[in-house]
């Protein structure tokens, strides 16, 4: 496998320090909104890296929920690796990536947990599968074997049978946001913080 020579060229639309809105959030929005457009394969994915208490990365992939100007929101599971590295050192790297478009976009900063309200308000929305899935499923943590989680799964699905599948209480606390300063009148830090770098990194001659 000769690795070191693959290799593409990139012809597109440079973006223009001068086009780009003076904050980067819109600019952010308007390239998800180009990305939901098209059918690419889970266009709102981005890697999320975090640290341990000993300052050692470890990133993974999550689906980016919503973004406005209180950050962006991801959920996930409390007792995940993420989640209890993020209670020890509540900062977060992220990384959008749409090769299609020749897009990316970075972003870090201070994470926060959403309200247990919008939580349950998200929960809601999942598919039924899901919401039982959330119940059977410890996430990070080694499971014996399938048929634990199969077993995990009907003693779900039996216990909510004929009503609706309330969060676990796991999940609750689990949802975070990328969260900027707590004043409302300013941009968000790491949405800010971006904005040179998110004018230089599609398909430029800067390398981000
Ligand atoms: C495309 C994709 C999207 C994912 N989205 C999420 C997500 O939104 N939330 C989540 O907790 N895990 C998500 N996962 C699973 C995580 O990548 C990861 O395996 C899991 O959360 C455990 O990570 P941790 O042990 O580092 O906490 C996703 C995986 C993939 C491949």
């Amino acid at each position: 496998m000769t690795l070191a020579r693959v290799r593409r060229e990139y012809r597109g639309q440079a973006l223009l320090e001068r086009r780009a809105p003076s904050s980067p959030l819109p600019l952010l929005q308007r390239w998800l909104r180009d990305a939901l457009r098209r059918d690419f394969v889970e266009p709102n994915a981005m890697t999320l890296a975090t640290v341990d208490a000993l300052g050692r990365p470890r990133a993974r992939m999550v689906l980016l929920k919503r973004a406005d100007e209180r950050g962006l929101t991801f959920y996930s599971n409390l007792r995940s690796a993420k989640a209890r590295e993020l209670a020890v050192r509540p900062h977060a790297a992220l990384v959008l990536w749409w090769p299609e478009l020749h897009r990316q976009v970075r972003v870090e900063g201070r994470v926060s947990l959403v309200s247990a309200a919008e939580s349950d308000a998200y929960f809601a929305t999942r598919p039924r599968g899901a919401q039982l899935g959330a119940w059977a499923s410890p996430q990070s943590h080694v499971v014996p074997s399938r048929a634990v989680l199969e077993r995990n799964l009907s003693a779900a699905r039996a216990r909510f049978e004929g009503g609706d599948v309330p969060r676990p209480p796991a999940r609750a606390a689990h949802d975070r946001v990328l969260a900027g300063p707590p004043r409302p009148h300013a941009r968000p830090a790491p949405l800010r913080a971006e904005r040179q770098r998110l004018a230089a990194c599609s398909t430029g001659a800067v390398r981000p």
